[in-house]
């Protein structure tokens, strides 16, 4: 009888290595197709954006102080449409502090990322008290979000 069972176990235990085994294939399978994935996805420069993803982004952190979209006013920040090809510190009526305005920045992809991964850091003394993005996606996204619309409001 003991033999029996022995054998048995084996069995089981067979049949358990083999799906671990196949476990471990599936998972290297799985993280080949996401490298592929994001390669494929990558642009030169950046990942396109969400920028349904973006908005919310703005709905939870950036609308605090900002206003985009028709009608948008100065808040507590600036409003911010037209914001790609606009120079920083020059949204009409409102006032800024004397870091942005001689930033000598133009708000695009490269400028606009980088100040808001960190906005201190980038324009020191600026008064936007913001921590920032520090994940690539949200700035994607809220890139991707922002820069749809025009200096009228309009997208
Ligand atoms: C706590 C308030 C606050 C929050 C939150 C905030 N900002 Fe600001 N932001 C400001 C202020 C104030 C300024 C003006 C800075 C200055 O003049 O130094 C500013 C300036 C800016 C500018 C420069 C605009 C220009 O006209 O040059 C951009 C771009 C910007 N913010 C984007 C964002 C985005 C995107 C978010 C959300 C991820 C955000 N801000 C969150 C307060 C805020």
């Amino acid at each position: 009888m003991g033999w029996k069972r022995s054998k048995l176990t084996r069995a089981g235990e067979w049949r358990l290595e083999k799906g671990k085994e196949a476990m471990k294939q599936m998972r290297i399978v799985f993280a080949a197709a996401g490298v592929l994935a994001m390669a494929g996805l990558a642009h030169p420069a950046y990942a396109a954006g969400d920028a349904a993803a973006g908005e919310q982004i703005f709905e939870h952190t950036c609308h605090l102080c900002h206003q985009i979209g028709p009608g948008a006013k100065n808040f507590v920040g600036p409003e911010l449409n037209g914001l790609n090809g606009r120079k920083a510190g020059t949204a009409a009526g409102y006032d800024y502090s004397d870091a942005m305005k001689k930033s000598g920045i133009t708000w695009n992809e490269d400028t606009f990322k980088k100040y808001i991964t960190n906005p201190q850091a980038d324009i020191p003394g600026v008064k936007m008290i913001f921590a920032g993005l520090d994940k690539h996606s949200q700035r994607d996204n809220i890139w991707a979000y922002l820069s749809q619309f025009k200096a009228d409001g309009s997208k």
